[in-house]
């Protein structure tokens, strides 16, 4: 089981960037932690941070046949960028998106988000620990979907 974490652009810049609204903890901390409760649940996880589009739609793409979850930031993109909605839809593997900030409370442009309809659940404003909120609920995801697997498995055994 493995899960990918696509960090979009301006991502590697956390901890320097606008602190108020994103707070001091770096990128790398927060995979650090990431890396952590993968370990602790017995799943493979890889991060990838690019600020540029093309490469995010390579990643999700790179990201079929070989991870069960996907959670991602796509930070500015998520506001604007059909082609990441479009890799996420295309690969059909269930997808967490995080915002540290509340887009919402934000500014106009940013109310606007093409990725959330494309993904099974968003969490947003909840600072850095929206990602491990995302791995708990990615987790869950990937269990339940487990169990129906195996649940067929019998099924299809006993017919
Ligand atoms: C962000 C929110 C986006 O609007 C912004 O462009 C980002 C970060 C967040 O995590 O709160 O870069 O995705």
């Amino acid at each position: 089981m493995k899960i990918v974490v696509i960090q979009g652009p301006n991502l590697n810049m956390l901890g320097v960037r606008e602190q108020n609204i994103y707070g001091p903890m770096k990128l790398e901390q927060i995979h650090a932690q990431m890396k952590e409760v993968a370990t602790q649940n017995g799943v493979e996880i890889e991060f990838f941070q690019s600020n540029l589009e093309g490469e995010i739609v390579d990643k999700i793409q790179e990201c079929y046949g070989e991870a069960q979850g996907i959670i991602i930031n796509a930070a500015a993109y998520t506001h604007t960028s059909i082609a990441i909605r479009d890799a996420i839809s295309a690969v059909s593997i269930p997808a967490i998106e995080v915002h540290i900030s509340n887009i919402y409370r934000r500014e106009e442009f940013r109310q606007k988000n093409l990725i959330a309809p494309v993904c099974a659940s968003s969490v947003i404003g909840f600072g850095p620990f929206g990602y491990h909120l995302a791995m708990m609920g990615m987790l869950q995801i990937m269990n339940e979907i487990h169990a129906a697997q195996e649940a067929q498995k019998a099924q299809q055994a006993q017919a």
